[in-house]
């Protein structure tokens, strides 16, 4: 890891952000997390060796963002195996951490599933844990080749709908390489625009209250060398009302059957807004996020999130004043209560397209969504 501040103007252009690796050292293997809490401050590993430490480093989103989670999900059902903790206990508490995101429970049956053929099949407990680490590095390695299709059509996407001559780009929440085994959901369709020398701007919203936007998708973008600005979530409107954003794009946690899209709280606002102010509002996310078993946007169970990320200002790390979790700056009468939700849902009439790495669909139908996902079954 880089020794100088991330953001120094005058430090080493880091090398591509990576958001988890698999380690095999003497003591046993273990998974590597690029804890995305100490960020953009400090790039500081989380080392996990059990599944109790990754379920926490879930819930206190030290590794986050739907396809990592699917990701950080199979690998810990590996990492059970590796070091011979019980696989379907593991693979409950981890497809349990957080509820939203679908990609977390799918990651984590995958590598359980992988696991446990190979144990029916007569495999010991050595070769099924190295069957579950080799469906981990799958899922890996087929979400880095679904963000590049994702980059790709999502530009052509852009192409289409936006006259030529740069775009100036909304987006929420952190969808890049932090939340993907490549470049990202939404995210990688910027970069991609970025590199082919159209964006003109990427609007970053802050989202709160864990500042994913600012905190993450500031330090992405300010890595890529990009025209970016950072707003408050609440200045969104203005800006939309002056002209100033041509399109929106954001990722997707889960994406029920009919198109409901969840997502970090604070999109659906922007649908509405870019609905009024006739913006593309565009949603990129691999079809490991479509979940056909949820019907319809009603039937997402949204996280509930705890009371004081609202109540104080709680930038996960401060530096000056040290790591203390759950902790902050209060700003409101103590014992305020707040409600805390981290995804809402944007139902599919105010979405313009849904970017998979198979295609775009648009308008977004149930049928058009499960002709996505036949296309994802079928290789
Ligand atoms: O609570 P988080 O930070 O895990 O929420 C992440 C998001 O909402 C992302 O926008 C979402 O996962 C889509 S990016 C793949």
């Amino acid at each position: 890891m880089a020794d100088q501040h991330p953001l120094s103007p005058e430090g080493p252009i880091p090398p591509a952000v990576l958001a988890l690796r698999w380690e095999e050292p003497p003591e046993g293997p273990v998974l590597v997390l690029l804890d995305q809490t100490r960020l953009p401050a400090e790039e500081v590993d989380l080392v996990c060796t059990d599944v109790p430490a990754l379920v926490e480093a879930i819930r206190s989103l030290a590794v986050r963002g739907a396809p990592l989670l699917g990701i950080a999900g199979a690998y810990g059902v590996a990492l059970a195996a590796a070091r011979g903790f019980d696989v379907d206990e593991a693979a409950d508490a981890l497809a349990h951490a957080r509820p939203t995101a679908v990609n977390l429970a799918y990651g984590v049956r995958r590598a359980a599933a992988a696991y446990q053929a190979a144990i029916r099949e007569g495999a010991d407990d050595a070769q099924a844990a190295a069957v579950a680490l080799a469906e981990a590095r799958a899922l890996h390695r087929e979400d880095a080749e679904a963000s590049d299709r994702m980059a790709a059509h999502g530009q052509a996407l852009l192409d289409e709908l936006l006259p030529a001559g740069g775009h100036r780009i909304l987006t929420h929440c952190n969808t890049g390489a932090l939340v993907s085994g490549g470049e990202g959901t939404a995210l990688a369709v910027v970069k991609a625009v970025h590199r082919a020398g159209q964006l003109r701007r990427l609007w970053v919203d802050e989202t709160r209250p864990l500042l994913q936007g600012a905190r993450l998708t500031a330090y992405e973008a300010a890595r890529a060398g990009m025209a970016y600005t950072l707003l408050t979530d609440n200045a969104a409107g203005s800006l939309f009302a002056a002209g100033e954003v041509d399109a929106v794009l954001i990722g997707a946690d889960r994406i029920a059957a009919d198109g409901s899209v969840a997502n970090k709280v604070g999109s659906y606002p922007l649908a509405v807004l870019a609905r009024y102010h006739h913006v593309p509002f565009v949603v990129v996310a691999p079809t490991t996020t479509v979940d056909p078993a949820t019907p319809h946007g009603a039937a997402i169970e949204v996280e509930q999130r705890p009371g004081h990320e609202v109540t104080d200002i709680t930038i996960p790390y401060v530096p000056a004043v040290g790591h203390v979790a759950g902790t902050g700056v209060p700003v409101a009468p103590l014992g305020t209560q707040a409600h805390n939700p981290a995804f809402d849902v944007t139902p599919p009439e105010l979405v313009t397209a849904i970017v998979t790495e198979h295609g775009a669909v648009s308008p977004v139908t149930a049928d058009g969504i499960a002709e996505l996902c036949s296309r994802s079954r079928s290789g």
